[in-house]
């Protein structure tokens, strides 16, 4: 089964082409295309994603990653396009005038591709970002009749380490080596809208067992990253500096200078808090730069311990849950599992569970892309529960939730 998917939930426009076989049983999955357009650059001014400018980022960029992930550049034909289906694409893509005058020039020129279905991100997200996806996804459906399979975003994250990539080049076909999910499985969600332990019984039978009462972590990282003053994306800068405190600071104690709490970790629960934790750091750096602008050592030494405290307290929780439900599987998912000293802690640490294999997503799967979907999609459809891949009316849902 071939799948286009579709991911438009924050500031990543992104388009995959993902074939998949083998059932639930032993999924199998081959990356045909893998084309990610990151909005980072327009959002940096603001310092956060801007839903207004997403929507416009992504009407401009869908037709243009399409043909890409299609390959179909330069091969058109000439368009034939009935008045009823453009009336139906004109009602579609009516909010979304700038990529509705794309459609209607390039796709009616294109080939009907070989494709069995089309996924979507259905959310959680921002929905003026969603909705450009959801009616592209839908555009498209009517275009070359094929059904829509709307797809969580989350559920998205947790099947992300079940694909392998293979080489750099986004651009060249990638292959593929699958991993089998054996279950019980937990799964750890951290990104910059979640943080979730998640039980997973079955393929699509999921129970969130603990979560953030405030911040996700991602969210952690970037406020943090903005009140050590380092650019927009706050995650990946903040771990950059964190990774170079020893460097700098082999003039000072090998010991940290500061320190941070490491919010609920005694608690009985398997939920957490990382509000408290960046406003720990705000108080830190007011007062250390009370008398003169923090030196950069100084700095690294906040982001460094930062992370330790975010790492120790991801770490304790989920392996607190998985003493206690006994998973075969361990997934992690989300654009924080992009943090090297994360990954290398969990690594570590799962190798005293000899009987759980931990399962993280190649680097450029980690943030938010369409193959992760396209394999949610492929999975919904070889059987999980709640599998039905129809036409269905649906909407854009910023708050969906895993269950
Ligand atoms: O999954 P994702 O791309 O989007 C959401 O669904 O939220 O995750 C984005 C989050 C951001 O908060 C970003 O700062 C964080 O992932 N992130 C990182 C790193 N790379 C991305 N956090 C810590 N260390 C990183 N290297
Ligand atoms: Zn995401």
């Amino acid at each position: 089964m071939k799948i286009l998917a579709i991911e438009t939930s924050c500031d990543e426009t992104a388009i995959s082409v993902v074939s998949g076989k083998g059932g639930l049983k032993k999924p199998v999955f081959k990356v045909l295309a893998h084309f990610v357009s990151s909005q980072t650059a327009i959002h940096a001014p603001y310092g956060g994603v801007v839903p207004n400018l997403a929507n416009r980022e992504h009407q401009r960029n869908l037709v243009p990653l399409l043909l890409e992930a299609l390959n179909s550049k330069g091969k058109r034909q000439k368009a034939k396009l009935k008045v009823k289906i453009q009336k139906k694409l004109e009602t579609i893509l009516a909010r979304e005038p700038e990529l509705l005058e794309q459609f209607l020039k390039t796709i009616p020129t294109l080939k009907i591709p070989k494709i069995d279905a089309i996924a979507v991100t259905q959310g959680p997200g921002l929905e003026p970002a969603l909705w450009v996806g959801i009616n592209f996804a839908k555009a498209l459906g009517v275009m070359w009749n094929l059904p829509i399979i709307p797809i969580n975003h989350l559920e998205g994250h947790v099947v992300s380490s079940l694909v392998k990539l293979k080489g750099k080049n986004q651009k060249a076909k990638l292959k593929v080596k699958s991993e089998n999910l054996k279950f019980p499985a937990l799964a750890l969600l951290i990104s910059g809208g979640h943080t979730e332990i998640v039980l997973m019984k079955d393929w699509g039978k999921y129970k969130v067992i603990g979560q953030t009462r405030d911040d996700a972590v991602g969210e952690a990282f970037d406020k943090v990253a903005r009140i050590l003053g380092l650019p927009y994306p706050g995650g990946p800068a903040l771990s950059k500096l964190a990774s170079r405190w020893q460097g700098l600071s082999l003039t000072h104690p090998k010991e940290s200078p500061c320190q941070l709490p490491r919010p609920m970790l005694n608690s009985p629960d398997f939920d957490f808090s990382f509000s408290g934790l960046k406003t720990a750091v705000l108080y830190l750096t007011q007062k250390l730069s009370s008398q003169e602008p923090l030196p950069e050592s100084l700095k690294a030494a906040i982001a460094h311990e930062f992370q330790e405290a975010a790492i120790e307290v991801l770490a304790t929780k989920t392996f607190r849950a998985v003493e206690k439900f006994k998973p075969r599987t361990l997934l992690i998912g989300g654009g924080v599992i992009a943090n090297t000293a994360l990954r290398k802690h969990f690594e570590t640490k799962v190798k005293d569970y000899p009987e759980v294999t931990l399962l993280i997503p190649d680097q450029p799967l980690t943030t938010d892309n369409a193959t992760m979907i396209g394999a949610a999609a492929y999975l919904r459809h070889a059987g999980a529960p709640k599998a039905k891949a129809g036409r269905a009316s649906f909407s854009a849902q910023g708050n969906l939730i895993l269950k």
